[in-house]
């Protein structure tokens, strides 16, 4: 497991206004050195616009940027060690692979020696020699992609922004871009502050993610903590599928540091690890939502008889089925409905319970926890 601990980016209080609209609403948080960074949010949560600032294309209305202890808030783009990488990457179409790589190095007059050496280590980086003499037009959009990124590394920017730069590849193109992204950026020991909506992606490349809404960092955590100890009704339901059931506190006891919650007003169960010390935080009395992702549900044709399961009767309402696994919706019996992903494991074609069914649902109360916002 890496461990970073030199912060090299460090964003203070950081706040952008359009048209009387907070669009990045007083943001701090530090990036380290080598890390790659994701900022992950929906449309129009303000993503790019704190990439810009970064960037130096936007200026904050309020707050500092400080770049290894420098204070960047209002240096222009282009004196910032710093690249950025945009959905639509432009390369000079009448360059050829070589010439666009070697670029940035020509401006800023690199000796023809080491010129070579350095444009030949990238193109070896993103596995692009052999078509360094062809036209941007000859290739496919991932290998256009591959020497937009090797165009970016070619001059060892301290660190790449990238704005969703994988959005206009299909899907697999995408997968493999995923390996490669996290390959080079090991490689070239560069800071990556990545943008995305896509949490798929956010969870398979990043060492930490900062979950964004409105403006504001719902949760900043690494990939599994955010998928599976979301702080936020939010983040619970935009990193993943997952059932959000209403929850009432029964009972806190302190000793015991657990909360007794009734659940969709049916299920009794204890939350045990919980910080019920924090002033205020939990009351007896208190509407939440106990939160738990599908797939730690399972599901059986006869009751479940494990005393750490929580079990519970359910009703088959419908099934999706993705291939790996099928989603099913199940009801309790007061119509509440919870969603389990079950394994397709079997060799044969997965049989699945029809609305005839008799099933049982069983999970581990602490796969799951209550959220209060
Ligand atoms: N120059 C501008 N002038 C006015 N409003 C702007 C400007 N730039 C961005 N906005 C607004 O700020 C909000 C956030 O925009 P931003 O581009 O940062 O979102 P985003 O999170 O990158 O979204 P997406 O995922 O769609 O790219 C949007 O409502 C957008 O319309
Ligand atoms: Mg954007």
């Amino acid at each position: 497991m890496k461990v970073f601990s030199m912060a090299m980016l460090d964003i203070q209080n950081v706040s952008k206004t359009y048209e009387d609209n907070l669009i990045v609403n007083n943001i701090s948080l530090t990036i380290n050195a080598g890390e790659f960074f994701t900022l992950l949010g929906p449309s129009g949560c303000g993503k790019t616009t704190l990439l810009r600032m970064i960037a130096g294309f936007v200026t904050p209305d309020s707050g500092k940027i400080l770049l290894d202890g420098k204070d960047i808030t209002h240096l222009a783009p282009e004196k910032r060690p710093l690249h950025t990488i945009f959905q639509s990457y432009a390369l000079f179409p009448h360059m050829t692979v070589y010439d666009n790589i070697a670029f940035p190095l020509k401006m800023a007059k690199w000796e023809k020696v080491k010129l070579n050496e350095q444009v030949l280590e990238l193109l070896e980086d993103v596995r692009l020699t052999k078509y360094m003499s062809r036209y941007p037009h000859e290739l496919s959009g991932g290998q256009r992609q591959r020497v937009a990124i090797a165009r970016s590394l070619v001059d060892r920017p301290k660190l790449l922004l990238l704005d969703e730069p994988l959005s206009a590849l299909d899907a697999r193109l995408r997968e493999h871009m995923h390996v490669e992204l996290v390959k080079l950026q090991e490689e070239t020991e560069t800071t990556f502050i990545y943008v995305t909506h896509d949490q798929g992606e956010a969870l398979a490349l990043s060492n930490r993610i900062a979950v964004l809404n409105h403006g504001k960092i719902e949760q900043l955590d690494k990939p599994q903590m955010v998928y599976t100890r979301p702080d936020t009704h939010f983040v619970a339901d935009f990193l993943g599928k997952c059932n959000l059931l209403r929850a009432e506190i029964l009972g806190i006891d302190y000793e015991g540091k657990y909360l007794k919650l009734r659940v969709a007003d049916s299920l009794e169960f204890d939350l045990f690890d919980l910080d019920v010390d924090t002033p205020n935080m939990y009351f007896v009395g208190q509407i939440g939502w106990y939160f738990i992702r599908p797939e730690k549900i399972s599901a059986k044709k006869t009751d479940i008889d494990d005393e750490d399961l929580f079990s519970a009767r359910v009703f088959v309402k419908g099934y999706y089925y993705y291939g790996g696994e099928t989603l099913y919706e199940f009801l309790l019996e007061n119509g509440t409905k919870i969603q389990a992903m079950l394994s397709n494991t079997k060799t044969e074609q997965s049989k699945f319970y029809t609305e005839e069914s008799l099933v049982y649902v069983a999970f581990d109360p602490q796969a799951g926890n209550f959220l209060i916002k």
